[in-house]
Formats: C-alpha cells, structure tokens, sequence
C-alpha cells in the first residue's frame, strides 16, 4: 500500500512538473508586449523616460548623447522632446527628417540594438494609440537637463 502511494506522488509531481512550466509558457507567450495596450506604459513621456542619467557615469540624457557624437548643441534650443528637434530635422533637410533619425538611431543594429533587446523594440515605446479614436501620434515630454 505505502509503495502504491508512493507511486501515486511521484506521478502527480512528475505531472505537475510537465504542467507548471507549461501554463507558464502559454501565459508568457500570450503576454504581447504592446505598452498600453496590453502592459503598462513604462514610457508614457517617450524619448525622455528612457533616455535619463542612471547614474555610475551613464548619462543616456539625449543632450548628453547626442554632444558625444558631435551634434550641434541642443541644450537651450530643445524644451520638449521630440517635438522641437523638428526645428531642424525637417524633411528635405540636411539635418534629415526626425522619424528617419529616431528610427535608424533604434532599429538600425537590428538585435544587437539595446532598444530591441531590453525594451522589445515596440512602435507603442515612442508612438501611442488612443484607444478611442485609434490615432497614432509621438508621446513627448519636458527635457530632462
Ligand atoms: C523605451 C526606451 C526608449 C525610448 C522611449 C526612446 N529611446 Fe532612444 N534609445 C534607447 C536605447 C536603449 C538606445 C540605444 C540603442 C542601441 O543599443 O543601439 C537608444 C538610442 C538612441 C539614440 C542614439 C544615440 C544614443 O543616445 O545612444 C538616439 C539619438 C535616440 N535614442 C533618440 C531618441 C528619441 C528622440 C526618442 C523619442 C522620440 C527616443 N530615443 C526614445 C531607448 C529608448
Ligand atoms: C539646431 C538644429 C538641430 C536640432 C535642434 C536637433 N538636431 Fe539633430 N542634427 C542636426 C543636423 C544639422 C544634423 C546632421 C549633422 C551631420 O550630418 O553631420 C543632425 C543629425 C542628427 C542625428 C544623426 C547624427 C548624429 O549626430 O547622431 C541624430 C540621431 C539627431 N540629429 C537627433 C536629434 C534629436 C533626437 C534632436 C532633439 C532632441 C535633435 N537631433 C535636434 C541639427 C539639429
Ligand atoms: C524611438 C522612438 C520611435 C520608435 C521606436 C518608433 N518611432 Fe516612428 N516616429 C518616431 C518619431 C520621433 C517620428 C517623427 C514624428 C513626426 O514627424 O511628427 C516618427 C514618425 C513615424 C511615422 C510618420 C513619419 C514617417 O516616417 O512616415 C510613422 C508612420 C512611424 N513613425 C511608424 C513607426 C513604426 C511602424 C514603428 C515600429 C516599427 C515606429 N514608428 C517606431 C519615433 C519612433
């Protein structure tokens, strides 16, 4: 009897170990990563909420990382992000359309791009969708320096 039920145990752990991973692959798997749609936007300002100083010598700020590349200063210029680098990055421009910049700044590495990477390269991390009248439009905020 005692080894029957031992039997029995093993056999409901051995099921619950098929199982458990199983459930959790199916729930992580339907989670679709579309910030405000189907997760919490952690980037509801856009550009600014990820592009902060973390600290430890990793200024992300764009007016930061921007200068280290070699980019004409933005500091007094820029008040609101993206909105006034259209000042200059208009299409047709030397300076080249915004959208053509931003994309190639975070698509361009392809998977070795942290954006894609750490932040699953969603559209909805810079974009977002009124749930309303389904328009897209670019999230800004206030600089961040
Ligand atoms: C969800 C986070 C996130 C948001 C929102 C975001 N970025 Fe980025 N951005 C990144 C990451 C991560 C990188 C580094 C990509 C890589 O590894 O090549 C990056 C790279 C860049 C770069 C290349 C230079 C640098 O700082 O490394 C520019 C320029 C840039 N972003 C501008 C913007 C602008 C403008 C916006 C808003 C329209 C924006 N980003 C929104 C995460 C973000
Ligand atoms: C005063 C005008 C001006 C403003 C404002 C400006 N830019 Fe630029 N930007 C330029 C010009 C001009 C170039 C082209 C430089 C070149 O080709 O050498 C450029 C190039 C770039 C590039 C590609 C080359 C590089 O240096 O990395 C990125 C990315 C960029 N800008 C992002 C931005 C973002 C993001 C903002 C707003 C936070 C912004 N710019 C605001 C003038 C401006
Ligand atoms: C890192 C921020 C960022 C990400 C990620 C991003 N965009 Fe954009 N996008 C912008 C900015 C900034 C503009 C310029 C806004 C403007 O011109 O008013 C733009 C403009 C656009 C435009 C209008 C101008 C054009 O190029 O035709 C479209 C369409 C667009 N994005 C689609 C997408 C799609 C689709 C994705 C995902 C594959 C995406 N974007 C991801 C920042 C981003």
């Amino acid at each position: 009897m005692v080894f029957m039920k031992k039997i029995l145990l093993m056999g409901f752990f051995a099921v619950l170990l098929v199982t458990i991973p199983a459930i959790w692959v199916t729930a992580t798997s339907s989670d679709v990563f579309l910030p405000g749609i189907t997760v919490d936007d952690t980037a509801p300002n856009g550009c600014v909420d990820c592009h902060t100083n973390k600290g430890d010598g990793q200024d992300y700020r764009l007016n930061i990382s921007l200068a280290k590349e070699g980019h004409v200063k933005i500091d007094s210029i820029v008040k609101t992000l993206p909105t006034d680098c259209m000042l200059c990055h208009k299409e047709g421009s030397e300076a080249k359309a915004l959208s053509t910049r931003v994309h190639e700044a975070h698509y361009d590495e392809g998977d070795e791009s942290h954006f894609v990477t750490y932040y699953q390269g969603s559209c909805l991390q810079c974009h977002s969708l009124d749930t309303t009248t389904w328009e897209m439009s670019v999230k800004s905020g206030p600089k961040n320096w």
